[in-house]
């Protein structure tokens, strides 16, 4: 650098510190540099014509094959189910846990012929659907293989809290057999794992209808238009008195839907009740940290913030 300079620089760098420094560097004169220009109105008339020819060629190309596609797209057949208005919808809504008892009731006795629920022991139904002597009741109705013992033989005993929902066919290929070749899926995450969660599944128990004109089933499938292929293989499985409540709620077809469906949310979702009152923890929380940490970062950074730093140039 040549000692001409070194004054200059050394002004710049101080302009850099202070405030006024900022307008000093947006001045036209002071490090400007030159740009290619590559804007469009810079063009040749014949390289313009020639962008915009393939501009709209693309455009309209991409669009036609979108029409064309949606027009033909066979794969968006089977019926959307509504959204309808669970009782646990709401942001700060638990579930419903008389449902949920009368749910259990319906899986027990109608789904539980064929459906497994694996990842459910009965201990889990202990102060959410059960006391804990009514659980153990219903363990006890159950016969587990358990073993072996001293002789090295395998022996049954009644079931206890830490067992698993009994399965009602000992392995799939047992259970595809018992149902024309179909697996009947199991229902500890059903919710979870279909799209449209607890509407579908209601959907799909109560939708059950004739096909319509010129539509035919194959024999042992039924007709359900929510159903992806709507040729499902599970015959309808609940109506109108389809069972009779403990509790003594009328059992129509769509309570009885409704229920088993909270059931089926709680099984996929068990802790639904415990996220939502953390939600509600950490919402009032952060009402009162937010804004008591935004007042102490404005109280620390004031002496920051607020000095000013002015260049006094020497006399
Ligand atoms: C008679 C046996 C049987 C009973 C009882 C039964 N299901 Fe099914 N279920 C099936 C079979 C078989 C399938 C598989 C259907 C298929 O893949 O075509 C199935 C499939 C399903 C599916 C999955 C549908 C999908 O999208 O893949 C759900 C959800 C379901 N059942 C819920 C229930 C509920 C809830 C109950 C009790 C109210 C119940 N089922 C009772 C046999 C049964």
């Amino acid at each position: 650098m040549r000692d001409a300079e070194k004054p200059k620089m050394a002004a710049l760098r101080l302009a850099v510190c202070c405030s006024a420094g900022r307008s000093f560097l947006q001045s036209k004169n002071a490090l400007h540099a030159s740009r290619v220009n590559m804007s469009f109105a810079s063009l040749s008339k014949g390289r313009k014509v020639a962008i915009s020819t393939l501009g709209v060629l693309t455009a309209g190309g991409a669009g036609l094959a979108l029409v064309l596609h949606q027009s033909v797209k066979a794969s968006d057949l089977e019926l959307h189910p509504p959204s309808y208005p669970w009782s646990h919808n709401g942001l700060l809504s638990s579930l419903d846990h008389a449902s949920i008892r009368r749910g259990y009731q319906v899986y027990k006795q109608v789904c539980a012929a064929c459906h497994s629920m694996e990842y459910l022991a009965f201990r889990n139904l202990v102060g959410v659907s059960h006391t804990e002597e009514e659980v153990k009741g219903l363990a006890e109705e159950i016969e587990v293989v358990d073993g072996p013992d001293e002789s090295g033989e395998m022996f049954t005993r009644p079931g206890k809290l830490s067992d698993y929902f009994p399965k009602p066919y000992s392995n799939p290929e047992a259970a595809r057999a018992a149902n024309n070749g179909a697996l009947p899926p199991d229902l500890s995450y059903i919710v979870n794992a279909r799209h449209g969660a607890e509407d579908y599944v209601f959907s799909l128990l109560t939708g059950y209808c004739d096909p319509p004109a010129g539509v035919s089933v194959r024999e042992g499938l039924y007709y359900n238009p929510y159903f992806p292929g709507q040729a499902i293989a599970m015959a309808p499985p609940i109506y109108n008195e389809v069972l009779e409540y403990d509790d003594g709620t009328s059992a129509t077809m769509s309570q009885v839907a409704k229920d088993v469906c909270t059931f089926l949310r709680w099984a996929a979702e068990p802790e639904h009740d415990q996220r939502k009152r953390m939600g509600l923890k950490l919402l009032m929380g952060s009402a009162i940290l937010i804004p008591l940490v935004y007042y102490l970062k404005r109280h620390r950074w004031s002496v920051l913030k607020s000095r000013k730093i002015a260049y006094r140039p020497p006399k």
